[in-house]
């Protein structure tokens, strides 16, 4: 089968999820959410009581379970040993702990071993994360890399927190994205930056439709 890949990097909150699923759909191609896997990476730590300081521990965990991704109308289903964990790894205190998976060679150089398999089991793909354009599908057919102002990406996953029921301080929010921005820009294994060859677009001031029609007419 010949592959297909579309990237989607950039920052927390940049609106990358809810863009990668809809160009997905625009493009009869399979959605890759590549920060689930790290997330259920971690979610399978945390139900190991993993010492997150002992990097060789939390590099067994990978090799310890078994993860499976399946795509499903719109989302990516995530299991991990036959769980369904879609939903709990969305969970805030995980959330907090992703970057040790993520700062972690042996685990990076696994997870995306497994996104090239998904690429490669269902050829056509939208994929989204941090590292896609960059390291896990550098001959990706297009790339994008999607930027918003701090402030703004508070504002909307704010929206998204209180449409869940949650008190929301969006200050404190701002605080917490712009940390993971940072952990992910530093870290010195697959970091979050643009490839060369990604086409750049600010959603600061674009609704999620301008950003698709944008995309698709860069693609033409
Ligand atoms: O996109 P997200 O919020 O679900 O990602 C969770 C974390 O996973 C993010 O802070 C960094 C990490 N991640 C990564 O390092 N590389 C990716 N390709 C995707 C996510």
């Amino acid at each position: 089968m010949t592959h297909y890949v579309v990237t989607i990097d950039g920052p927390a909150a940049s609106g990358k999820s809810t863009v990668a699923r809809l160009l997905a759909e625009r493009l009869d191609a399979v959605f890759l959410d590549t920060g689930a896997m790290y997330r259920a990476v971690t979610w399978a730590a945390l139900e190991d009581a993993v010492d997150f300081d002992n990097p060789e521990r939390l590099a067994s965990v990978i090799n310890a379970h078994t993860f499976a991704f399946e795509p499903a109308a719109g989302v990516m289903k995530t299991f991990v040993d036959g769980t369904d964990v879609t939903n709990s790894i969305r969970d805030p205190e995980l959330t907090a702990n992703v970057r040790h998976v993520a700062a972690s060679e042996t685990m990076r150089a696994r997870l995306v071993e497994m996104q090239r398999e998904f690429a490669a089991q269902h050829g056509r793909v939208v994929t989204e994360g941090r590292d896609q354009g960059t390291v896990a599908f550098p001959d990706a057919a297009v790339k994008f890399y999607l930027v918003a102002d701090a402030a703004e990406r508070a504002r909307r996953r704010g929206t998204e927190l209180e449409a869940a029921g949650a008190e929301v301080e969006l200050e404190q929010l701002r605080k917490v994205i712009e940390a993971r921005d940072e952990s992910d820009e530093r870290r010195a294994v697959g970091p979050l930056k643009p490839a060369d060859d990604a086409i750049l677009i600010d959603t600061t001031r674009l609704t999620i439709d301008e950003v698709i029609e944008r995309m698709l007419g860069s693609m033409e």
